[in-house]
């Protein structure tokens, strides 16, 4: 059976009482469950992990390698400063879709950079936590 990686950086643990008005109101658990239902529908297994914590999340971004058809990565603010995480990335050869719930762009200037960008598969940016799913089914449709 496949398995897809759904990883999320710093402060997202605190889905749903964290700025609801930019988050919305949806806990991590929720937005995981989602995510698990749709990939379980193709028959893959997912795996969620949740890190404050950099050398976590660079740690499963290694052990990704081999393991796992795609990462779904919602890095936190990780994303516009942390080059450790990018050379993880850029490390693997599994696919990492970067996710972002708000509209980074419309907020400010420091959040309009990412870091890990152009190591990423692709970008999904400003679609609510709906964005998690369209990363898991661009990931299952890559694989059919
Ligand atoms: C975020 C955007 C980041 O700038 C922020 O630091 C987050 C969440 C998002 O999902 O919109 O923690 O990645």
């Amino acid at each position: 059976m496949g398995k897809i990686l759904l990883l999320n950086g710093p402060n997202l643990n605190r889905l749903g009482k964290r700025e609801p008005d930019v988050y919305g109101h949806e806990t991590l658990k929720d937005v995981e469950e989602q995510v698990r239902q749709l990939v379980e529908t193709k028959h893959y297994h997912l795996d969620a992990k949740q890190s404050n914590h950099e050398g976590d999340l660079i740690d499963w971004i290694q052990a990704a390698e081999g393991e796992y058809s795609g990462i779904i990565f919602n890095p936190g603010a990780y994303t516009h400063t942390s080059i450790a995480i990018r050379d993880a990335i850029g490390s693997v050869t599994v696919p990492v879709i970067e996710v972002h719930i708000s509209n980074v762009h419309k907020r400010e200037s420091f959040r309009h950079v990412s870091m890990l960008a152009p190591v990423c598969a692709g970008q999904i940016v400003g679609l609510g936590t709906k964005g998690y799913q369209l990363a898991a089914i661009y990931l299952l449709e890559e694989k059919e």
